[in-house]
């Protein structure tokens, strides 16, 4: 890691326009990002946030078919809910695009022209289902037919809902488009490819290179496809709803961007936009094609490979061959874990999920930033209960931090007439029992490391101390026969809400803000922040001498949680989990109400123990595993869409079941003898049966 940076570029991984974000994603991804950047604003670091809707691909087109509007308005719709419900949040955007603006469509355009001139890309011609009524290509998703698994008869292109089986649309029986309804023709067509095992070498080295500074999860996850080999990736669609392929031909008609070539150029785009609005076109320069500046991605765990090598892939072709406007690559990629809802994963479909503009309707947005901060999923999923939200807002919130700016507000106010009544030395603020060196060293430390968890928690633990401090010296009791104990207490007292003001912002910005308030200065803490009278350091010392005025008004600044506040949401929560339950029982129910079979029959199937010896991803496919089987003398080979669940490292040496007597069949071009059985858990994750016990290969399920 180059430490000597004068400038950060942060981006936050742009939203789908195609639902409101929830607290998944605020926790994942925009909280932890918006702490990192008022941080850094406080210590004076020139840093921006660039963030914005991502606003292309199938599912916004979906969305558009099923509610008979256009894909623009179910865009622009989101947009606008995604943008105020952030706002509302405190997530300061310094710029906040759109990837369907003219500028962006522009920036992509000459990515794609760069690259396809420098003869990078690969085109291919194939075959794709063709809806001969609407005479659209269709995308996996707009093709439905019968699972050759499970026989449902409203299996998806991509996947079956039912069985959980990833498909190519071609494995459907008895195919049909989703628009017309009518029976799909394979047709051939043309598309561009990244060749992203071009730039294996130079990836390897880049990712080798953030060693020690990347975390394990980022690392690890991009190692596994550095293993396996890039593939080559597709990056244009047969769509309707997208960048146009900027190539004058006919063979380019009717084709966009894949959203995600688009996505990720959103960042710069989004940069050159902001650069305009400040009156210097030329400014977004200094944080793209400058290697003072440090550029940061925070994502969740889902968009790693696209962030650390499709992105990097994209730039690098770029760059070849040029000495000017070369773009730097990222210098770190903190992405998530997810955090769950009340012990499950969030799920938009299912709509069991707290949208973030829905719970800012009902609770101040800082108490759920403080929440989540200290719910962070930095290496492992967490979870986000309103339990914990309401004991955190009422024991952490209200009980120490708001009664302790309170009560010393208060009592500065009506016993010394608001002003401070003493001026604090250096040692008086050591003798409080906080090693100031060593905690701000400590808190230091986490934000720069992303250990946002961790630096929320300290802070409380600032105001703990503190309010510790104030309740143990008992001003109210000395008063009168100390009043210079009493006015040294408020005077330092005090100072400590100067302290906690400033230490809060990175976590909860507004409560920070009316600490300042009420501590009598006349611009906020924001503004005080943008003219320079505020900064990180102050608050590792007493600033505020003798015969400094504070505000009359106090506030509370967090109002308690009632049970009532929350129980219409814990009965939502029950209501919810009562219907997944059931849709969970029913599909279950329905598995096992399968027509009878006789016993015989069910002899006939050979399900046999069999050992992974060596498994690989199938190229071109994010889903598919092919594995290499010992059973018993025999050999087989097996294609399992099990990819997004296991690793090819983690299966070998497993005993798994195989379906050995079922007929073989090409899946990709791939031969497959036989099936293996895995069972999808409520994350969506496909668990292996397996077998312990040795000497097993090779014999019966029975
Ligand atoms: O997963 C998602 O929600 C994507 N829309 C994220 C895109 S991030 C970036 F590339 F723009
Ligand atoms: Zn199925």
């Amino acid at each position: 890691m180059n430490n000597h940076f004068t400038r950060t570029l942060v981006t936050t991984a742009l939203p789908y326009a195609n639902g409101p974000v929830h607290l998944g994603h605020l926790a994942g991804v925009y909280l932890p990002a918006d702490i990192y950047v008022r941080f850094k604003r406080l210590q004076g670091e020139d840093i921006i946030h660039i963030g914005g809707s991502d606003e292309h691909g199938v599912p916004i087109t979906i969305t558009a078919d099923k509610e008979g509007i256009s894909p623009q308005d179910v865009v622009d719709r989101y947009h606008r809910l995604n943008l105020d419900a952030f706002a509302r949040c405190g997530i300061s955007f310094d710029y906040y695009g759109r990837t369907s603006s003219e500028s962006h469509c522009r920036t992509a355009q000459e990515f794609f022209q760069e690259i396809n001139a420098k003869g990078v890309f690969i085109k291919r011609k194939e075959r794709h289902f063709f809806d001969p009524e609407t005479k659209r290509f269709l995308s996996d998703r707009y093709v439905t037919g019968t699972c050759p698994i499970c026989s449902n008869p409203e299996a998806n292109g991509d996947q079956c809902e039912q069985c959980g089986t990833h498909l190519n649309p071609r494995e459907l029986i008895e195919p049909r488009s989703k628009l017309s309804n009518k029976v799909p023709e394979l047709r051939e067509t043309l598309h561009w490819y990244f060749p992203l095992g071009r730039f294996q070498e130079q990836l390897e080295s880049y990712v080798n290179s953030h060693e020690g500074d990347w975390r394990m999860n980022v690392l690890n996850y991009t190692r596994t496809w550095l293993k396996q080999g890039l593939n080559d990736r597709a990056i244009t669609r047969d769509l309707h709803w997208g960048i146009p392929v900027p190539v004058d031909s006919e063979e380019a008609r009717g084709k966009v961007l894949y959203v995600w070539f688009d996505a990720v150029l959103g960042y710069i785009s989004f940069t050159r936009e902001w650069a305009e609005r400040q009156g210097r076109p030329e400014l977004w320069r200094d944080y793209w094609q400058n290697s003072d500046c440090r550029i940061i991605h925070f994502i969740g765990k889902d968009n790693v490979v696209f962030h650390t090598l499709m992105f990097p892939a994209i730039l690098m072709a770029w760059n070849e061959r040029r000495t000017e406007g070369v773009y730097s690559l990222a210098d770190n990629v903190p992405a998530s874990e997810f955090m769950n809802f009340e012990g499950r994963k969030f799920s938009k479909s299912r709509n069991y999920a707290v949208y973030l503009g829905d719970f800012l309707d009902k609770f101040p947005a800082d108490t759920l930033r403080y929440t989540i901060a200290m719910n962070y999923p930095e290496n492992k999923d967490s979870d986000f209960s309103w339990l914990d939200f309401q004991n955190r807002t009422n024991g952490e919130l209200a009980d120490t931090l708001g009664n302790f700016i309170k009560r010393s507000i208060d009592f500065t106010n009506s016993k010394f007439n608001g002003e401070i009544p003493y001026e604090c030395t250096e040692e008086d603020w050591t003798s409080l029992g906080i090693d100031w060196q060593e905690c701000f060293e400590k808190l230091d430390n986490a934000y720069e490391q992303f250990h946002f968890r961790d630096a929320a928690a300290l802070t409380m633990q600032i105001a703990r101390s503190a309010n510790r401090f104030l309740t143990d010296s008992e001003p109210w009791r000395v008063l009168k026969s100390d009043p210079e104990a009493a006015a040294r207490t408020m005077a330092l007292s005090v100072n400590l809400c100067y302290t906690l003001a400033i230490a809060w912002y990175p976590v909860i910005p507004d409560t920070a803000n009316r600490i300042y308030a009420m501590l009598g200065f006349s611009e906020t803490l924001d503004e005080a922040l943008k003219n320079g009278t505020v900064s990180w350091g102050m608050a590792r010392f007493p600033r505020l001498g003798k015969g400094h005025k504070l505000s009359a008004q106090s506030e509370i600044l967090f109002r308690k949680i009632d049970d009532k506040d929350i129980a219409p949401e814990l009965e939502k929560i029950e209501r919810l989990l009562a219907e997944i339950g059931k849709e969970e029982v029913e599909a279950q129910e329905s598995m096992h109400f399968k027509p009878e079979i006789r016993f015989e029959d069910f002899l006939n199937v050979d399900l046999r123990v069999a050992t992974v010896t060596a498994c690989e991803k199938v190229k071109k496919t994010d889903k598919l595993l092919k594995l290499q089987l010992k059973v018993g003398s025999k050999k087989r080979q097996v294609l399992a869409g099990i990819a997004q669940s296991y690793t090819p490292e983690a299966i070998i040496g497993k005993n798994v079941i195989l379906v050995a007597n079922l007929a073989e069949r090409k899946i990709r071009g791939e031969l497959s003898q036989g099936m293996i059985l895995a069972v999808e858990g409520n994350d969506g994750k496909l668990n292996l049966v397996e077998v312990d016990g040795s000497g097993v290969n090779g014999k019966i399920v029975q």
